[in-house]
């Protein structure tokens, strides 16, 4: 009897924990199946549309969804303008003068509300404008688990010290990655974005004149990469001309990523670190296993790109579907 009662206790317990947990709560990839079934597809048609104007825009993209998921979750609070009631995340250090795209994103939002009006969140179009940017660039496609809501707050304070910067060392970017469930192959994986996109002087010029203040550059860079680099970056012009992140194919979505990290061509301190032999023997054999097998880079990526995703969504009851992804509704 009393063995059956305390039995019985743990099962309700049990199911009102399942009922309570908003942790446990998933996303599906077949959840607008009946909303908006053509969501992915009008997505990728105006990704498709904006890469007529130039190839860098699939990249400011998935920087989006990153810069938003690691900021509470991937909730699109990276979305929301400064306002009386808003301390912008556009505002933040990582971001400011830097995160591009808003303007593409709201365009999908319109398509999209004509089409399933009300039904889509922002956050979700971040994640498929994700996956629409690598496929349309020659990467991996794969399908998005869906079913986020949006936030009804931003973090300015969190979106300064949760995302990484160049300039940290590897294991503080480790850190980083931890914090938000993300473990080393995963953070590998995910560096292999940085096969397109561009980044700003003043993100790199650190290592080009006098790196760690001993009067020289970084000696992990290749010298004729170096030459190469300080004609984009001079000592003292604007730290907003622009660098490919990728020297061998700029705008293509491949492996070669990795093979520059293997001849010193890493763009970043952050990226060269990967292949460093002082900070990173894990990642040196991941750098290798992606750079002379792009099958399996892009099937890690992918996998690293749902888990991303994956980052404390708002689902349920929580949240809300923006209406316009730069404001709380009704504010
Ligand atoms: C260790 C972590 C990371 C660091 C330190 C980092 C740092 C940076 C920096 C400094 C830039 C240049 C920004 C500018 O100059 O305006 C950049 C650009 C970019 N990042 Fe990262 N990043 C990291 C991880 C990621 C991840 C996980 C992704 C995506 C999955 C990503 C995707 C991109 C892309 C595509 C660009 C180019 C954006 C454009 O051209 O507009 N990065 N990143
Ligand atoms: C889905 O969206 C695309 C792009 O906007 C459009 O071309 C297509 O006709 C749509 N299909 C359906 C079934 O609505
Ligand atoms: C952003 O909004 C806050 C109030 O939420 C205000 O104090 C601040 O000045 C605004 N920043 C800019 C750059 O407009
Ligand atoms: C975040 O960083 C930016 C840029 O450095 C700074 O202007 C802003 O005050 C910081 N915000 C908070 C809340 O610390
Ligand atoms: C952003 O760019 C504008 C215009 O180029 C410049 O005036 C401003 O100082 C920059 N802000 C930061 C924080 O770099
Ligand atoms: C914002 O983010 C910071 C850093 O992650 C965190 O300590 C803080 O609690 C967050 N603020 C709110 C209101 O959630
Ligand atoms: C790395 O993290 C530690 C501890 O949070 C911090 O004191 C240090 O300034 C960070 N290093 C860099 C280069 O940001
Ligand atoms: C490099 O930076 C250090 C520390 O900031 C400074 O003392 C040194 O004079 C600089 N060296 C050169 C060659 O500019
Ligand atoms: C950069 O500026 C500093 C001081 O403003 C000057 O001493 C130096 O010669 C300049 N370097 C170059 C390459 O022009
Ligand atoms: C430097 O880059 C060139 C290609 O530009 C490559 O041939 C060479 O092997 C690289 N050097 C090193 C040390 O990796
Ligand atoms: C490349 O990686 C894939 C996926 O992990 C694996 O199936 C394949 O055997 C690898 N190819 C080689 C040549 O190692």
């Amino acid at each position: 009897m009393f063995s059956f009662r305390t039995i019985g206790y743990t099962a309700v317990t049990a199911i009102l924990l399942a009922l309570l947990q908003p942790c446990n709560a998933q996303l599906h990839t077949t959840f607008y199946a009946n909303t908006c079934p053509n969501v992915s597809t009008i997505v990728r048609s105006i990704v498709q549309q904006a890469l007529q104007s130039g190839p860098r825009i699939s990249a400011s993209l998935i920087r989006l969804h990153f810069h938003d998921c690691f900021v509470q979750g991937c909730d699109a609070s990276i979305l929301l303008d400064n306002s009386s009631t808003i301390l912008s995340e556009k505002l933040a250090a990582p971001n400011v003068n830097s995160t591009r795209g808003f303007n593409v994103v709201d365009s999908i939002k319109t398509a999209v509300e004509s089409a399933c009006p009300g039904d889509v969140s922002c956050a979700d179009i971040l994640a498929l404008a994700a996956q629409s940017s690598v496929s349309l660039s020659g990467g991996p496609s794969w399908n998005v688990p869906l079913g986020r809501r949006d936030s009804l707050t931003a973090n300015q304070t969190g979106a300064n010290t949760s995302i990484p910067s160049p300039f940290e060392g590897l294991s503080n970017i480790t850190s980083k990655f931890a914090a938000v469930g993300l473990n080393t192959n995963d953070l590998v994986a995910l560096l292999g974005a940085h096969t397109f996109g561009r980044a700003q002087c003043r993100t790199f010029r650190n290592r080009l004149y006098n790196f760690s203040g001993r009067g020289k550059p970084d000696s992990t860079l290749n010298t004729t990469y170096l030459t190469a680099l300080q004609q984009i970056c001079p000592q003292n012009g604007s730290g907003a001309a622009l660098a490919n992140l990728d020297t061998t194919t700029p705008d293509s979505f491949d492996n070669s990523y990795f093979t520059n990290l293997q001849k010193g061509q890493g763009l970043l301190q952050s990226d060269q670190e990967l292949f460093s032999t002082s900070t990173g023997a894990a990642t040196i054999a991941l750098v290798n296993n992606f750079g002379s097998n792009q099958t399996a880079f892009f099937q890690c990526f992918v996998q690293s790109m749902i888990n991303m995703g994956n980052i404390s969504p708002l689902t349920g009851g929580n949240g809300e579907i923006r209406s316009d992804c730069k404001k709380v509704n009704g504010s």
